[in-house]
């Protein structure tokens, strides 16, 4: 096997969460919804929600500083920054490059990237291919996403599901013979599911009569292929590594629906207790919920160099993917 330059390490976590939170009784109030629902149907018991008009750059930002600082690492010596997100503070310039500014990122280049809930897993392998091609030593990642911003909050079948919130992770070159590192990835798309999971009005297509642009979701097809595609490509990455479930410690899956979730689990026979479960506490983040669960992991101890990690995700458009990496910074 052709040896890697340099190996891609995620060598730390930080994140942002607003304090409002919003429970199922708030939503029960609202529209016609119940906490039984909403609890058996997705798992999600309340959400955290920033203040209106609060742009994306600002919780971005605030989980680069959380990241850098755990990290121990100054933003002058990032070479790049990349932010995944769907709601982004305008259409230009992109969210990265204020960032890059608030942080002081002097000599970083920085670009959005935008893949829905499988955003940040893009970033995460972008960043990894340009680390081990030689092209950037230090690379921090966000996934930050305003999703209040998007929402009909009066449309019981989206307005319960999603939440704000942003977590970054930051990437680093290692040695090419390093311990620890990014293994193996894999990701893919279906564009013929691109109007089952859509906000419209937001580009160049003309709306259709009455759409706003808010989330629309035809949540039983996303569902079944949400439930088929998190479980194929989990397992695909890990035997494409000659890996089976029981050689992973801890599975970060994005956190759409606890159902999914334990589908996902159980295709790979990986028992509950080593998946990172988050979503009856934040909801869907989109872009932001696989570094939201891991600094979820590193709160509980869960996260340690050499932690073998599983990263796994499905999301609008369609995409999806998986990711196999052991954390941390090599000695
Ligand atoms: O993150 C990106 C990827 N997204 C996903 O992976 C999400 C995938 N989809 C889902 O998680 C689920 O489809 C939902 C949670 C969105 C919906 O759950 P479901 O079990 O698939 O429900 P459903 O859409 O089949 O609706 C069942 C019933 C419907 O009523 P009828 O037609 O059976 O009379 C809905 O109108 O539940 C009704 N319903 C609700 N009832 C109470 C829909 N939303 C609600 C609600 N409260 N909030």
């Amino acid at each position: 096997m052709l040896q890697p330059r340099a190996t891609a390490q995620c060598v730390a976590v930080g994140t942002f969460l607003p304090e409002r939170r919003l429970t199922n009784a708030e939503l029960s109030a609202r529209v016609d919804t119940s906490d039984e629902w909403i609890i058996s149907r997705t798992g999600i018991r309340e959400r955290r929600l920033v203040e209106p008009g609060t742009p994306c750059s600002v919780i971005a930002i605030a989980a680069g500083h959380d990241c850098l600082r755990n990290a121990g690492v100054g933003a002058e010596t990032l070479d790049g920054i990349i932010v995944a997100t769907i709601t982004g503070d305008q259409r230009m310039p992109a969210t990265a490059n204020v960032v890059q500014h608030a942080l002081g990122a002097t000599k970083a280049w920085g670009y959005d990237l935008l893949n829905a809930c499988n955003g940040f897993l893009a970033a995460l392998t972008t960043a990894a291919s340009m680390i081990e091609a030689g092209r950037a030593k230090r690379i921090l990642i966000i996934g930050a996403d305003v999703m209040s911003s998007i929402i009909d909050h009066h449309d019981r079948n989206t307005c319960i599901l999603f939440g704000d919130g942003a977590g970054a992770v930051l990437m680093e070159a290692g040695p090419g013979d390093a311990a620890v590192g990014v293994r193996g990835w894999e990701m893919h798309s279906d564009g013929a599911g691109a109007n089952e999971l859509i906000v419209p009005c937001t580009g160049s297509a003309p709306a259709l009569p009455g759409q706003k642009p808010v989330v629309y979701q035809n949540g039983r097809t996303v569902f079944a292929h949400a439930v088929r595609r998190m479980a194929e490509v989990a397992e695909h990455c890990l035997t494409s590594q000659g890996l089976a479930g029981s050689d992973v410690d801890l599975i970060i899956p994005h956190q759409a629906n606890i159902r999914i979730i334990e589908a996902t689990a159980e295709r790979l026979h990986v028992p509950m207790s080593q998946v990172v479960v988050n979503i009856d506490r934040v909801g869907n983040t989109t872009a932001a919920t696989l570094p939201l669960a891991l600094a979820q992991a590193a709160a509980d101890g869960r996260l340690v160099t050499g932690t073998r990690i599983l990263l796994v995700a499905f999301g609008g458009g369609f995409t999806w993917g998986a990711c196999y990496l052991q954390w941390g910074r090599s000695a």
